[in-house]
């Protein structure tokens, strides 16, 4: 090996393995601006963080099936409606395997392309579209998305256990 196959943001990103019985329901990505951090934290589920930077803090690995929460990043390029990070996350054969729906976030600013990352997850994952909303959500919105998670799982999302 050569000290430029070591160099700091060459190969995969170090892998976090989160054992079962710590791997969440939910896995979600927020950016700076951190809206969904902040909606995920109104569920009150816990939850796993995609890294900002996976290649210094490392890449989850989950070991549970879970819904994937995600803004959508496009700005008008389709192409680029998926966070490079949840790219990454996916890209794990063990993470996309328990990937079992999407709810994704947006800003209906962005007209035909609000919220695009969904459909576009949901197709590349076989998995169905769950929900959308707007930057931070309603009080209405985190109600529905607690409990439609909560009943998602009790009552058997495929392959749920
Ligand atoms: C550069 C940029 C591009 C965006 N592109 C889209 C888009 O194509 N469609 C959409 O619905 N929202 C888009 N948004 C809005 C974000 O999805 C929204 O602000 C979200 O709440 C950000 O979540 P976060 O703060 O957790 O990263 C974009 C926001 C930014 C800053």
């Amino acid at each position: 090996m050569t000290a430029k196959d070591e160099a700091p943001g060459r190969g995969p990103a170090p892998v976090v393995e989160i054992p079962p019985e710590e791997s969440p329901r939910v896995v979600y990505f927020s950016s700076a601006s951190e809206n969904t951090r902040r909606f995920v934290e109104k569920i009150g589920i816990p939850a796993a963080r995609i890294p900002l930077r996976p290649k210094v803090e490392g890449m989850i690995r989950v070991s549970r099936p879970f819904v994937l929460i995600l803004p959508t990043y496009g700005g008008g390029s389709r192409r680029r409606a998926v966070p490079k990070q949840v790219i990454a996350f996916l890209n794990d054969e063990t993470n996309r395997s328990l990937i079992r729906g999407v709810i994704t976030s947006g800003n209906r600013n962005f007209g035909a392309d609000y919220c695009i990352a969904g459909p576009i997850v949901a197709a590349k994952c076989g998995v169905p579209e769950l929900y959308r909303f707007e930057l931070l959500g309603t009080s209405r919105d985190v109600e529905r998305v607690r409990n439609g998670i909560e009943r998602f799982f009790a009552e058997g999302a495929p392959g749920a256990s």
